[in-house]
């Protein structure tokens, strides 16, 4: 059978005894509670039996009534329960730390996974695994201790209780009992685990599939697919609705199959002790604690079927969480990675070959150098790899061949964290946290002063746009930046990287989303907060990058020519074509002024 994955789940069960030992003071005394609830349990069925005979002793000439019997009865029936929760009350701080810990260990080890990892998980069923996972660590840390233990210790004080009092019959009977009963659960809940499996994976596609569409929800109303949507999810519905009752259907043999063994066990228990009531070996008490002990061995036993189950699931959940923390990243700090040593911010490409697949190279050998200081222009067309190279200088992703230097350290070799924390970048696309402006400007450097937040926005062009909102700077801005324009979440972005400080810019179409205007503002401020940084730009609109140093254009994962603006447009090729094309459409602006333009004009 696939799904019994022994070594696996022994995997688990020890990766949870440090949780265990962070504690050991309290396990020890939740431990000893559950020994008291345990004895008390058990001597509960022998006073029972005290009474009854007491009651029904005919030689006895006065009948009375056996106080401290039922006193002794009721205290402890009490302490039973008591000591449970008293054992429950003190292990809390253990599983609730105990899912604390794992809860932030899977969180960072999400953070530290590549790019890649998150390009392709699925937020939705990510959540449910990592949910599922954290309680069933709880739930197994809680039952571990309290429900297998103490049930076999019950059985065994159980035992010795009967082999003591009477014969050993009652012992086999017992023994047997117990053994179909957890021999059957075990199997039934093998054979059962397929179902919960699926049911799981049922439960994670409907809330992928939930949360992808409500992220879009943009899109599902441009297109008036809202019923569509409900069709696609319902259909995920139906699927986990199905694979829920073929989860039922098979609760319902393994319950049958085990409350079969309890009614014959019982039965053979109960008639054996009449017997010997009849023939006057044993006394009504003696019946009706055998009786006792049995209902109180089965309740647990009972209970054991589902705990086995559970534990089953929960082993399940967790290793699907702990596949979750083995995922490595492709991207990993070398083994004797160094920290960046910066002595100026030099950028260095050399014969740089990537792809993102196997099957499809992006790159085919770019190799560049952008001296300290100075600033270097990517211009081409959609699709050359502009970005690609950005992403690689951040090394979100390691090249196929080749290096990528800065200040002559190949950065492979670095850590990630010294490397990234000299790069600022501003994204082709800015996505921000659901937060206030404050936080999202302030997220470039944690812990800025008020003053430099300003500033930053200030420098971003974005002083006078936060000034007229009516919460400033503690407007919120929606889910994924939602609620600004484009080029406010644009200037947002470049507010944060200025507040970084980075010795290394990369500029990602920073300004594409911007009007003129505000480009033209923008860029002054960018060239002001470039002067002493390494610069990467890279444009679509030429005219943002004829102050660059050098510029390369991209095309089809080529350089096809590089140089200053001056020598491209003498060269003649693509350049100068795309400095053409780009010309006309700005005259074609000119003399077909839309409003704003035609504001600027006038007020010039
Ligand atoms: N994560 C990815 N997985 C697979 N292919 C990718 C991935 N990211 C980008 N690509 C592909 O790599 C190529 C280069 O992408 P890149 O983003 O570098 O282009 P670009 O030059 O920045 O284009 P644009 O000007 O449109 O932003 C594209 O063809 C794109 O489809
Ligand atoms: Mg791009």
């Amino acid at each position: 059978m696939p799904e019994t994955d022994w070594s696996g789940d022994w995997k688990v069960i020890k990766s949870l005894v440090p949780y265990l030992l962070e504690f050991p003071a309290r396990v020890f005394v939740a431990l000893s509670f559950l020994v008291l609830a345990k004895v008390a349990n058990v001597i509960v069925p022998y006073v029972l039996k005290l009474i009854v005979d007491g009651l029904s002793d005919p030689t006895a000439a006065l009948l009375s009534l056996p106080l401290a019997l039922l006193i002794a009865y009721g205290l402890l029936r009490f302490s039973t329960t008591f000591f449970g929760e008293l054992r429950d009350a003190i292990f809390s701080r253990v599983a609730e730390r105990g899912m604390r810990r794992i809860g932030l260990k899977v969180f960072s080890h999400l953070h530290s996974l590549d790019v890649n990892f998150h390009l392709s998980r699925k937020t939705g069923g990510l959540s449910r695994d990592i949910e599922r996972g954290t309680s069933g660590i709880a739930f197994l840390l809680r039952f571990m201790l309290f429900n297998i233990l103490p049930t076999f210790l019950e059985l065994a004080l159980i035992c010795a209780i009967l082999l003591y009092n009477f014969s050993a019959w009652y012992v086999v009977i017992t023994l047997v009992a117990v053994v179909s009963y957890i021999g059957f659960s075990v199997l039934v809940t093998e054979w059962r685990l397929r179902f919960v499996r699926e049911m799981n994976q049922m439960d994670n596609k409907s809330n992928t599939r939930a949360i992808d569409s409500l992220l879009n929800y943009e899109t599902v109303k441009y297109f008036g697919n809202e019923e569509y949507e409900s069709q696609l999810y319902d259909e995920q519905l139906e699927n986990w609705e199905e694979a829920r009752l073929a989860n039922r259907y098979s609760l319902f043999a393994l319950n049958s199959g085990q409350a079969v063994i309890i009614a014959l066990s019982m039965t053979a228990m109960m008639i054996l002790a009449a017997q010997e009531v009849v023939n006057g070996d044993m006394t009504v008490g003696d019946l009706v604690m055998v009786n006792a002990y049995m209902i109180q061995l089965f309740v647990p036993l009972n209970f054991l079927g589902f705990v086995y189950r559970e534990i089953k699931n929960s082993l399940a959940n967790i290793e699907q969480m702990f596949r979750l923390l083995d995922t490595e990243g492709s991207v990993a700090d070398a083994d004797h990675a160094g920290e960046l040593q910066l002595t100026g911010g030099e950028v260095e490409f050399r014969d740089v070959h990537f792809g993102y697949r196997s099957d499809r190279e992006i790159l085919h050998g770019v190799s560049f150098r952008i001296p300290a200081g100075s600033k270097l222009a990517i211009v081409g067309p959609s699709g050359s790899g502009k970005s690609t190279i950005g992403r690689l200088l951040f090394r979100f992703y390691d090249t196929w061949q080749g290096q990528v230097l800065v200040d002559g350290q190949d950065i492979s070799q670095l850590t990630q964290a010294s490397l990234r924390a000299q790069i600022g970048v501003v994204p082709q696309d800015t996505v921000l946290f659901n937060d206030s402006i404050r936080y999202n400007i302030a997220y470039g450097k944690t812990g800025a002063s008020e003053e430099e937040i300003r500033q930053a926005a200030r420098m971003a062009n974005l002083g006078h746009f936060i000034e007229q909102l009516p919460d400033g700077y503690d407007t919120l801005v929606g889910e994924r930046g939602l609620k600004l324009s484009g080029g406010e979440k644009q200037r947002i972005a470049i507010a944060r990287t200025l507040l970084k400080k980075p010795a290394i810019m990369i500029f990602d179409e920073a300004t594409s989303s911007l009007d003129s205007t505000a480009e033209r503002a923008i860029l002054g401020a960018l060239q002001k907060a470039a002067e002493n940084h390494t610069t990467l730009a890279i444009a679509h609109r030429l005219s943002t990058v004829v102050d660059a140093d050098q510029i390369l254009v991209l095309d089809g994962g080529d350089i096809v020519e590089r140089g200053s603006h001056r020598e491209l447009l003498q060269a003649g090729g693509l350049y100068a074509e795309l400095w053409q094309n780009q010309q006309q459409e700005q005259q074609l602006q000119e003399t077909l002024p839309h409003s704003d333009e035609a504001g600027l004009t006038t007020s010039s």
